[in-house]
Parts: C-alpha cells; structure tokens; sequence
C-alpha cells in the first residue's frame, strides 16, 4: 500500500513578537510558538488542543500564510513556504491553503451576496465566464448542504451553522489540498456544532482534503481528529495519533485536559492543575508545564524536555517513560 502524500511539512516553527515596553526600554520578546514540528497528509485532520494563549492560532495562521514564521522551515504541498515568496509558485500556494474562522459573522461581508462570496476567488484567480463561475458556486452550495438558489442571498439571512456552511463553501471554491480551521464550531450551539462537523468530515472524504483544525474543545477534537497535538505555552507536551492520545495520555497536561472534559468517560481522579497559566512572557525555565505539573521535580525545572518517542506518539516530559509502566496513564476501558 503507498501512503497518501504529505501536504504539510512544519519543522520547528517558531514565532516571536517583539512587545513594546515604552519608550526607553528595550522591547520584549514573546514566544508564542516556540518550536513545533509535524507533518500532515492528504485526508488527515491534525486537531491542535491547548489553553488560551498557547499559540494554536499563531500556528494556524503561519500554516495559513497569514504569518511568517520566525524561524523553521513549512512546506506545503511541496514547496517551501517560507523561501517562496513571490510569482506564479506562491500564487500556487495562496490556492492551496485555505482558512476557515470561528466567527462566521464577522468574517462574511454583509453587503456581497454569497454568489460574489462565493465567485470572487474564481473572478481573480481564473478566467471562467460568468455563468460558470456562477454555476460552481450554486454547486458548491450544494456539496456543504445549503440550496442553490441561496446564491442571491445576503449573509444576515443566514443562521449561525449556515454561516458557517457558507465560509467552509467559500474556502473550498479555490480548490484548496488543506484547510486550516481555526475553532470553526465553537460559537455554534452543540447540535449545529456535530452537523457542521459532520459536513468537514464528509467534505474531507471526498475532495481528500488536509485540515489543520483548531479547538479548545477535546471533545470535538474526539469527533474529527486523526491525530492531535497537545500545546503549552507554545511547546509541544503530547502528539500522536488521536487513539493513543485518549486511551493512554502520558503527559500530565495532556492528562490534565482530559480530566477537565467532561462526557469523554475519563477516570475523574486525576490532575488537577496548580497556580496559573504562567505569562509568556516570563515562562518558567526548563520545562514550561513545571509551575503547574504536580509531578514536577527539580530536573523538570532545569532542563527542558524535548518531545521524544514514546509508545507510538511523542512526549515532552522526563518521566512519560515511569508514567507507561506505574499504569497512572491508563485510560476509560481499564
Ligand atoms: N500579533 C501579536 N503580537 C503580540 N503578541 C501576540 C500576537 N498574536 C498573538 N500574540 C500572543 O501570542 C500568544 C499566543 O496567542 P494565540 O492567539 O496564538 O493563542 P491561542 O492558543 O490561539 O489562544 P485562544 O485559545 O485564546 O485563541 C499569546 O500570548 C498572545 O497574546
Ligand atoms: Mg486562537
């Protein structure tokens, strides 16, 4: 069997911001992704998890180039992100990746009907004529479950989860190979939430598309992901695939997460988080989950882990290894 290929390719990826501090202090620097690494093939979902602040959207949007990376290398689809900056090869890459946001009113124009919504990537990017411009968009509105004659509508007709239908139709119309949704179902109710989430999975199926997917939301992370990558204060604690990560969570913040999602049928005993999300701009040294990891020894404050290989997925923490064998990262069926 060949295995499907890979569109994304992120290595160490790094965002830094410089923060102001007035006028006669040297500005700040915040990590706010601090060295992630993946890859990503066609028809998989990488859900990315984490608190407020850990960087999940400064991840989206390099991935989306919306951003450049700091420092690291992202390939997509084969070509390389970061060196191709210019000309026919990032108009190329401008096509393939799409986003898809959480606010479907804020990100919908209310004064353009949803046929110009829908028909301006293929005014720009193509030279189709009109009627069949106008014709894929009406059969877009279709594939995402919405009637075609919706087309002459403006967004403020729409509910909330058809709003969203819209922005995921609209991110599809240029053809993408990935599509990089950032929380695309929080602010919908939970019914609407499994519908749309129900629709990226059967989009995904049949256009073999890659999705970069943000949440907050384990549980949805549940629902869609294929694999899953847990992040800190803009460090990887736990990736791999999404069964592992669920049935046997080694890391503690990993496991921390779950314990704090009800309805995922997770033993209730477990970790509970100490003190505060530390700022990021000040983050403890050595391990950054080592202000609030209940496990924490000296070492963990002194030397930072690396993610390495443990059963099946990668783990940033000394002793995921002891974590294994003491049987503390069993899951709901033990
Ligand atoms: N343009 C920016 N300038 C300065 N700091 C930024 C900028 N964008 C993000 N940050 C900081 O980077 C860190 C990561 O932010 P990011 O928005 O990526 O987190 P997030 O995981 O998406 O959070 P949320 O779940 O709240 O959406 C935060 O500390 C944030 O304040
Ligand atoms: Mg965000």
């Amino acid at each position: 069997m060949t295995e499907d290929p890979v569109i994304v390719e992120a290595r160490d990826l790094r965002k830094t911001y410089p923060i102001r501090r007035g006028m006669f202090r040297a500005p700040a620097a915040l990590q706010a992704v601090g060295g992630i690494s993946f890859s990503l093939r066609e028809g998989q979902t990488l859900a990315v998890v984490g608190e407020s602040g850990c960087g999940k959207s400064t991840l989206a949007r390099m991935v989306a180039l919306v951003e450049k990376p700091t420092e690291g290398t992202l390939t997509l689809d084969g070509i390389d992100v970061v060196k191709t900056a210019h000309g026919a090869e990032r108009k190329r890459l401008r096509q393939a990746v799409q986003l898809v946001f959480q606010n479907p009113y804020g990100s919908l124009n209310p004064r353009k009907k949803i046929s110009a919504v829908l028909e301006a990537p293929l005014a720009i990017n193509t030279d189709l004529p009109a009627a069949e411009r106008a014709e894929r968009a009406r059969a877009m509105l279709a594939k995402v479950g919405l009637r075609p004659e919706y087309a002459d509508r403006y967004p403020h007709m729409f509910s909330g989860g058809q709003r969203q239908r819209i922005a995921i139709a609209r991110a599809l119309m240029p053809g993408p190979r990935l599509v990089v949704a950032d929380e695309p179902v929080s602010a919908l109710d939970v019914s609407v939430q499994a519908q749309v989430l129900n629709l990226l999975a059967d989009l995904q199926q049949q256009l073999r598309l890659a999705y970069l997917f943000i949440s907050h939301d384990l549980a949805v992370v549940r629902h869609i992901a294929h694999d899953v990558l847990v992040m800190y204060l803009g460090h990887a604690m736990e990736q791999g695939p999404k069964e592992l990560l669920f049935a046997r969570p080694l890391h503690p913040y990993t496991r921390a997460l779950l314990a704090a999602t009800p309805g995922l049928g997770v033993r209730r005993e477990r970790i509970v988080l100490k003190g505060e999300l530390p700022s990021p701009l000040n983050p403890p040294s050595g391990c950054v989950f080592s202000s609030r990891c209940p496990h924490a020894e000296e070492r963990c404050r002194a030397e930072r882990p690396l993610p390495r290989a443990v059963d099946g997925r990668l783990v940033a923490c000394h002793f995921a290894e002891s974590f294994l064998e003491s049987g503390l990262a069993r899951g709901p069926g033990d």
